[in-house]
């Protein structure tokens, strides 16, 4: 998935040219993979270009750092207003924002002691994740060799960089296998997560997904999945899922900023259900869609606009 560029960047504080927005090789992060970052999806409203959960995205940036002994030198509102500054800066309208924190130039150890901690934010414009059909139709997966990061290694709570080299063999061994994702399980045996989203299946009408204690991240999507069930009178529960439930699911679905709500269609050449969309994860989609693009009052103020009137930002 390559880039298309915007004109500039945020950076602790103040924007820079997008292609001034470089790091000298020996940064602490490079070495160690001392980063954290978030994915946040702007999209376009009838009051113009709105983020999706940005304080929530924001509030989890500050702990995955927190995490790491990574103070941040912002405050979730500065975070807030600099997301939605990046946006409108570049005039974006639908697009995806991604703030990432890294340990800087300074120490060459491990210790990370004493390296700067430099704040980026970026914007570019990003279509749908797993194909433009694939909200429709589904995806076909498979359970991963891979094993996600076990509890007492990499903390799954914390979107960090270095979790994502587990997600990249989670993902290269998925695509080089001909499917489109895998679903890692936990160190126990346990379904965990995709390498790059959460997952629900759903079975004789109830929505169930992987508790946090099976080192997923604790997704924003998830979160609103769990949420818009409530109201829908949906059943759902946080509950251990062993690998074979997956198999005799009567639907299961990707839930996440980059995948949305993505149906799989069959895991390991199984079937998911009859092999398609199911009615929950439509009806779910459904309610997810018109909460993001506005077409909802927005109840939970999920929405928060960045201030570029209607008609104004590129549609990009
Ligand atoms: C490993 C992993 N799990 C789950 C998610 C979904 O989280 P969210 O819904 O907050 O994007 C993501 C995406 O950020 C992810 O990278």
């Amino acid at each position: 998935m390559s880039v298309k560029k915007t004109e500039k960047i945020w950076h602790n504080g103040k924007f820079i040219a997008w292609d001034d927005a470089k790091i000298h090789v020996l940064s602490h992060v490079v070495s160690y993979g001392s980063g954290i970052f978030e994915g946040i999806r702007c999209y376009n409203t009838p009051q113009g270009p709105a983020i999706f959960r940005l304080k929530d995205h924001m509030r989890r940036l500050i702990n995955s750092g927190k995490i790491y002994r990574m103070e941040l030198p912002f405050s979730v509102e500065e975070l807030s207003n600099a997301a939605c500054e990046v946006v409108r800066a570049n005039h974006m309208g639908a697009c995806y924002v991604k703030p990432i924190v890294l340990r800087g130039y300074g120490q060459v150890g491990v210790n990370p002691v004493g390296t700067p901690i430099e704040v980026y934010m970026a914007c570019w414009e990003w279509g749908k994740y797993l194909g433009e059909e694939a909200l429709e139709k589904g995806v076909d997966v498979c359970v991963s060799s891979w094993t996600r990061i076990a509890p007492n290694t990499l903390p799954a709570m914390s979107k960090a960089a270095a979790n994502y080299m587990n997600s990249q063999l989670i993902k290269l061994e998925a695509l080089a296998n001909g499917y489109v994702e895998g679903i890692a399980l936990d160190t126990h045996g346990y379904v965990s997560e995709g390498s790059g989203e959460n997952l629900c299946i759903v079975k004789d009408g109830t929505v169930i997904t992987p508790p946090l204690a099976a080192s997923v991240l604790p997704g924003i999507t998830r979160d609103t999945v769990i949420t818009l069930c409530g109201e829908l009178g949906l059943p759902i529960v946080e509950q251990m899922i062993p690998r074979e439930m997956l198999y005799i699911a009567d639907e299961a679905f990707f839930c996440g900023t980059a995948v949305e709500i993505t149906p799989l269609r069959s895991i390991d050449r199984i079937p998911v259900g009859k092999g398609g969309r199911g009615p929950v994860t439509r009806q779910l989609q459904e309610e997810f869609f018109a909460v993001v693009n506005g077409a909802k009052r927005d109840v939970h103020n999920w929405l928060t606009p960045v201030g570029i009137p209607v008609g104004a930002a590129s549609t990009r």
